[in-house]
């Protein structure tokens, strides 16, 4: 009686466990949050229409959702009708709708001040009360020294043919960030890769003063100019190829090198925005752990 009875119970516990760990598989719903600085202008558009889309490929059955950073272009945005969630909102959206897995994408170019700020939003929402089951967050585009040495290899390619007296700048956002360092490490690349890649940052420590010695040293007479952004942006056509006065471009025309604006965001280009999908793949697998 007491062995039958024991018998019962086990496979009733068998039956228990097996059944309630099918029901947790079948109702884990998982989600996709990409996060970028965000933009105003319509050529951004193309770039992030290329990252979801190449996303979406990546991970066919799982919703997409997408977030800006930045407060002033989620405002002017809204102003024109447009609605941009925060990433705190669009979590708090995602866990409304009953997501009880969920991936965050740092589609930022460095481990910079945007991406910490992401970093504690993803931590606040791991400790919330009745939050996600699990919750990870994908590396921005360089984030190991492996990315940085890749993105050169990946764009290289596509970059226009260069001759001997033609350059080719990037123009990197740069920060007060201890992270402003990655263009450093990016530089190092792109001159191990071709003497006529060169790179400066807008707000970092190598300006473009900086690399005007080698311009001239390696008697560079075209310079064409291009973001090392995500998008195309504010700082492609104003800081870099605008008219004013104080433009990269306008700068470096008065020196006497003709100026040629290449401005195509990183997020347009397919083999750069395959990083971001591998580090979403990588974090993706961080919710098996
Ligand atoms: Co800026």
């Amino acid at each position: 009686m007491s062995y039958s009875f024991s018998f019962i119970f086990s496979l009733f516990f068998l039956f228990f466990s097996l059944f309630s760990g099918q029901t947790l598989a079948q109702t884990a719903k998982q989600g996709i949050l990409l996060v970028t600085f965000g933009s105003s202008y319509q050529q951004a558009e193309k770039a992030y229409e290329l990252i979801d889309q190449k996303v979406k490929k990546a991970f066919p059955r799982t919703p997409v959702y997408w977030a800006y950073t930045s407060k002033k272009i989620r405002n002017k945005l809204a102003k024109e009708g447009k609605q941009i969630d925060s990433p705190p909102l669009a979590l708090a959206k995602m866990l409304e709708q009953g997501f009880s897995e969920v991936v965050v994408q740092s589609l930022h170019v460095i481990p910079g001040e945007e991406f910490d700020y992401l970093k504690q939003v993803v931590n606040s929402f791991a400790h919330l009360p009745k939050g996600f089951k699990k919750i990870s967050l994908g590396k921005p585009l360089l984030y190991s020294s492996k990315d940085v040495k890749e993105v050169v290899k990946k764009l290289y390619p596509v970059l226009p043919k260069l001759n001997k007296e033609e350059a080719f700048l990037f123009m990197g956002h740069g920060t007060e960030h201890p992270a402003d360092v990655y263009y450093a490490g990016l530089n190092y690349w792109l001159q191990n890769k071709d003497k006529r890649l060169f790179l400066a940052t807008v707000e970092g420590s190598i300006e473009l003063e900086d690399i005007l010695p080698d311009l001239r040293k390696n008697k560079i007479k075209r310079i064409y100019l291009m973001p090392f952004m995500s998008v195309a942006g504010d700082h492609a056509h104003n800081d870099l190829a605008g008219k004013e006065e104080d433009s990269w471009a306008s700068t470096l025309t008065k020196l006497g090198f003709e100026c040629v604006p290449y401005l195509k965001g990183l997020g347009e280009i397919e083999s750069v925005v395959d990083i971001w999908v591998k580090h979403l793949q990588q974090a993706y697998k961080e919710l098996d752990n």
